[in-house]
Order: structure tokens, then C-alpha cells, then sequence
């Protein structure tokens, strides 16, 4: 998960009377919608309409989040930029930043400064068969991608999509997954983790790793687009280098160790890659670059 930036808010409010880097743009909380029991998804609208016009982002990229008096969290954004009426984030509630959030009501002013980092490649996607992987809350930004793609279905070819979390209060955006499941040129396949299942579950009961085993979407022409916990993605990429995919073709995003976004702080640099400007989006032949910390 991200960490949390409570260190910013002295530097981020005095910043952002002078105007600089550091300044957010204000946002309305439109909307919040209770995901599971600790993770919640915020609805924003920029207040100034003239910055809503001229912002723009790519699937992949993130933003920063101030809670004002309390500090900013670094979260990806969570919507597509295909549906630019709202930004979304999803967090998980653990520190004193996203405590801060969850106290937050409809109709609060959060700040929110970005667009940050690289995105997914998705012209090079285009003509490929797709598959997103992703478990718990990774799938926020393959959500973003994926209603990307879906936007330009008539772009890529087969799409799969494979989501799983430890049970089932645990899934996140439900209703947009039975939205997917219910589209007849997309296979999707929501699995819970053994014992997390209801007695009127009805989806599959495994592992992802096992289940992306058992869809076995073909590595030829395709994508791959990873995301979820370091043990889900440690388990998932032998299978899919067994079903031939490239590790140029596998494609994760790596979310944590932010704090200013901007590659001046120095926080989130391994070796000379900096996270925040060379990332967070990453494919597998990088990574494998990346040294043993990674
Ligand atoms: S987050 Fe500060 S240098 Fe990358």
C-alpha cells in the first residue's frame, strides 16, 4: 500500500500560499462509497471549473491527496480518463491520513495535486488481447485501465479479467464487477480465497495464481496487466511465463514508498530508478533490473 505523507503538511501549506509545486487543487467530495469494511472510494469534482477543463491524466498514472491540517496520502487514480466527470480514489483506512478521510463527509474540500508518473502503455496495447490480474485493493488502478480499454473495446482484442480478494466482504466495486461479468465479450472470473466464501457464493473459491492457471488466457499477442499483493504477483508471474507470456508483456505498477510524487524528495528511488517519475508503472524485464530490494 502507499504511505502516508504526514510530514508534508507543514511544507504543503505554506507551499501553497506562494503557489509552487506543492499547491493541491481544491475538490469536492461528491460522492463516498463504502467498498468493504476498511476501504472507501471517494467521488471528486475540481470546485474551480476552469481547472476541471484543462486537467487531464493517463491510466496508471497517480495523484496526491491532502486532508488539510493532516498531510497527504499518495493513492493511483482510481477512475478512467475516459469518464472525466469525476476523479475516484480507493483507500484502505490505516494511518492518520486516511483516518482523517474516513472522518470526511460529502460536500468536503480535499486537495489533490497531480497527475504523476509514467501509465500504462495502452497504444501499444491496442490489437493485443488483454488480461488484468489483480487482488484486493490492486485492483483500483487496473480498474482504471480496464474501463479504459472497455471505453475503446472495439480497440483490443480477447479480454479477461481475473480479481480476487481473501473473502468476499473483501471485493471491491461489486457492482462493477457483476457489470463486467454480465458483458458478453469479456470473460471474468472473481475468486475468493479458500474459507472466504458465503454459502450463497457463487463465484470461485481459490487462489489467483491458481485461477489464472486454470483460465489460462494465451500468452501470444497478449498483455498481461498485474496488480495486487507482492505474494499474489510473486505466484501469478511463474504462471504466466508458463503460458508464454514476454516479460515485456507483463505489466505491474508499484505503489508504494511515495511522498512528493515529484522526484525531488528522494524517497522513492531504488539505485537510480525513482518510482515516482520512472514509475510506477513497470514491465516484468524491468523489474527484473531493479535491484534485489525491489
Ligand atoms: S516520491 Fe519523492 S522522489 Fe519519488
Amino acid at each position: 500500500m502507499f504511505k502516508e505523507n504526514t510530514e508534508m503538511q507543514d511544507t504543503h501549506v505554506c507551499e501553497n500560499t506562494k503557489g509552487n509545486i506543492y499547491k493541491p487543487e481544491l475538490m469536492i467530495i461528491r460522492d463516498i462509497i463504502d467498498e468493504t469494511p476498511d476501504t472507501q472510494t471517494f467521488r471528486l469534482q475540481f470546485k474551480d471549473p476552469a481547472v476541471a477543463e484543462r486537467f487531464t491524466f493517463k491510466a496508471g498514472q497517480f495523484a496526491e491527496y491532502s486532508v488539510f491540517g493532516e498531510g497527504e496520502c499518495t493513492f493511483c487514480i482510481a477512475s478512467s480518463p475516459t469518464r472525466m466527470e469525476y476523479i475516484e480514489c480507493s483507500y484502505k483506512h490505516y494511518g492518520k491520513v486516511t483516518s482523517a478521510m474516513r472522518r470526511m463527509n460529502v460536500g468536503d474540500v480535499i486537495g489533490l495535486r497531480g497527475p504523476y508518473g509514467n501509465w500504462f502503455p495502452i497504444d501499444e496495447m491496442k490489437g493485443k488481447n488483454i488480461v488484468f490480474i489483480s487482488g484486493g485493493i490492486g485492483l483500483a488502478p487496473v480498474r482504471c485501465i480496464t474501463w479504459n480499454v472497455l471505453d475503446l473495446r472495439d480497440q483490443f482484442k480477447d479480454i479477461t479479467i481475473v480479481y480476487g480478494a481473501r473473502s468476499v466482504n473483501d471485493l471491491v466495486y461489486k457492482s462493477e464487477l457483476d457489470e463486467w461479468q454480465a458483458m458478453p465479450d469479456v470473460k471474468t472470473v472473481v475468486t475468493v480465497d479458500p474459507g472466504g466464501e458465503t454459502p450463497d457464493w457463487k463465484g470461485e473459491i481459490g487462489f489467483v495464481p491458481t485461477i489464472v492457471e486454470k483460465v489460462a488466457p494465451k500468452g501470444d499477442n497478449t498483455v498481461a496487466i498485474v496488480c495486487g499483493p507482492p505474494i499474489m504477483i510473486k505466484y501469478t508471474l511463474p504462471v504466466l511465463q508458463k503460458l508464454g507470456f514476454k516479460d515485456e508483456n507483463i505489466i505491474t505498477t508499484l505503489e508504494n514508498r511515495m511522498k512528493c510524487g515529484l522526484g525531488k524528495c528522494g524517497r522513492c528511488n531504488i539505485g537510480s530508478v525513482y518510482v515516482c517519475k520512472d514509475g510506477p508503472v513497470f514491465n516484468y524485464a524491468q523489474i527484473k533490473e531493479l535491484p534485489d530490494e525491489f
